[in-house]
């Protein structure tokens, strides 16, 4: 076995006058200088129909990206008839010939596709151009590449003994069926990952994006049909509210969803597919990635500089958008009053502003549901005696959805903010007694509902070791003296317990072994 080398794809600056910035920025004018007519993509062929969507930055709610083509249920049988009449071609090449494919994608993604992507993801989701370099351009390469190098491996392991005249040996199957790959806004690099680790391995599937993240979807998928992807092996849908899953979830072939999204979306999946489990020719895989209530803990000992910058880049890139964004800080007394101070200072220099303006931190959050229920929160908290919202608080949705970075501080350890996931560029800190750092332990685990990221900041050699056993099931993804986001491909692997998903590891062998079926064969000579 010929396992590819594989490295993490480098990040670019975009710093004035490079090559790069120049090539980004003229995607982006391109972008915007045309209304693209988005289809759907079922079995090879392009769908349009009369319904029309609009795909509108969120920094720039007026301006038409292009139009995309709605589906029915109509649409996802016809989805889900084009995987299972792709499967049995798809199944049975050879698995270099997969692999290759999903190679020539993650080399189209990085170089000839690259500025395009990275444009759509800046647009589409309003990210500025270091957010979808690191995700557009570099994560979803890493996904595809590093991903080709666990399916070599898993094809590559056998049972380690075989007995005088006997043959032992494990055939890895794809499922039997068909797959539905449901994906969040978030990040590109999920969206595109989510349908093709799951076809890496042999299966055929049907995806549906999140609505507002299309526009870079297409592109997803231009790159997987240019790559050499074989007609209907994955097919974008675009079908809303429940028609898509009232189709899968009572189809007989279903095989496994690819999730990820919210918690409770998830839930209620999960809860379909058991009331339906009686339908199926075989249990289906569930793998759900889902919300988070990160949290940053700091020692006494914290390094002050360390601590900030963990904060405000962990709290606020991306509008604190990320599955991974820090959301609460627990921050002891002695360091409080000198942390505030500098975060006001750092926050202070965050400019704000749309995706073309390439020196700004923050941008627009997703949309105007995103708007409204981070910003009902923030008034809650201007109108609570439990909290006080001592940074930003301001909002503004005429042009775009822009909220200001914003850090609540909570004067009870069971404020709203401190338990419930906002999704938005909003930081609630609690201030404890330094005496109290065992307590705040034992608070920061029972309140960790969701376990996705974590980080403790100490320079206390024991306290980390505390921290880390103390905190053992509160966060996936643990951080030692580092921001709670950024995870990289290949490096750490990514994913969380509890109420923030089935921990498959997103970019890992364990991941990609959900997605197949093995079969043990003994033969006797
Ligand atoms: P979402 O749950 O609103 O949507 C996810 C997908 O489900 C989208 O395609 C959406 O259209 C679809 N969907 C939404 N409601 C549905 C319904 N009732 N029936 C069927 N499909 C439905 O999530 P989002 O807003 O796109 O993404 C943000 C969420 O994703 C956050 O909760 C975040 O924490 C989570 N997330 C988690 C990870 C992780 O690795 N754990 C990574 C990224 C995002
Ligand atoms: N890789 C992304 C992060 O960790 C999901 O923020």
């Amino acid at each position: 076995f010929n396992v590819p080398t594989v490295t993490n794809e480098p990040v670019n600056s975009y710093a004035p006058g490079t090559k790069e910035r120049a090539l980004l920025e003229a995607a982006i004018q391109e972008a915007r200088a045309q209304e693209v007519d988005i289809p759907m993509y079922i079995g090879g062929k392009e769908i349009r129909t009369e319904d029309k969507g609009k795909l509108t930055p969120p920094h720039d709610h007026q301006h038409v990206l292009g139009y995309y083509h709605k589906g029915t249920k109509t649409h996802v049988n016809q989805a889900i008839d084009a995987a299972l009449a792709a499967k049995e071609y798809w199944e049975n090449l050879a698995w270099e010939q997969r692999a290759a494919i999903f190679l020539k994608a993650a080399e189209l993604a990085s170089t000839k596709y690259r500025y395009k992507l990275n444009a759509a993801t800046m647009l589409g989701q309003s990210k500025n151009a270091y957010q979808a370099e690191i995700d557009a351009a570099c994560e979803l390469t890493d996904f595809l590449r590093f991903n080709v190098s666990y399916m070599t491996e898993i094809y590559a392991q056998q049972p380690p003994a075989n007995s005088k005249g006997i043959w032992n040996r494990v055939e890895q199957r794809p499922l039997e069926g068909f797959v539905f790959a449901l994906t969040p806004f978030n990040f590109t690099a999920i969206a595109g990952n989510l349908p093709a680790c799951v076809a890496m391995m042999g299966n055929v599937v049907v995806w549906k994006p999140a609505d507002t993240q299309i526009y870079s979807a297409k592109v997803l998928m231009d790159i997987f049909n240019e790559a050499g992807l074989p007609d209907g092996v994955i097919n974008l849908v675009y079908v809303f509210g429940p028609d898509a899953g009232e189709v899968i979830f009572k189809h007989p072939d279903f095989a496994g969803i690819h999730f990820t999204g919210s918690t409770g979306v998830f839930q209620d999946i999960w809860k379909t597919i058991g009331q339906n489990i009686h339908q199926y020719k075989t249990y289906p895989r569930i793998v759900g990635e889902t919300g988070g209530k990160d949290f940053i803990l700091a020692h006494p000992s914290a390094d002050l500089a360390v601590l900030n910058t963990a904060l405000v880049r962990g709290a606020f890139e991306y509008q604190g958008q990320k599955c991974s964004a820090a959301s609460r800080a627990y921050v002891p007394q002695s360091l409080w009053s000198d942390l505030r101070a500098k975060m006001e200072q750092d926050v202070a220099s965050f400019k704000i502003g749309g995706t073309e303006d390439f020196g700004n931190f923050i941008n627009a959050v997703i949309d105007e549901k995103a708007f409204d229920k981070i910003t009902s929160y923030i008034e809650r908290a201007k109108n609570s005696a439990d909290a006080e919202v001592i940074i930003g608080g301001e909002y503004d949705k005429t042009k775009g959805y822009f909220i200001h970075p914003t850090v609540i501080l909570a004067k009870t350890a069971d404020y709203e903010t401190l338990s419930e996931e906002l999704f938005g560029p909003v930081l609630t800190i609690y201030v404890y007694e330094d005496a109290k750092w065992s307590e705040t332990l034992e608070l920061v685990d029972k309140t960790s509902i969701y376990a996705l990221t974590g980080a403790v900041i100490s320079q206390d050699r024991y306290a980390i070791e505390e921290a880390t056993k103390a905190l053992r099931n509160a966060a996936g993804n643990f951080y030692i003296n580092d921001k709670c986001t950024g995870a990289v491909v290949g490096q750490q692997p990514f994913g969380g317990a509890r109420g923030s998903g089935t921990n498959d590891k997103a970019g890992s062998m364990i991941n990609l072994l959900r997605w197949v079926s093995p079969r043990t064969i003994k033969e006797t000579f």
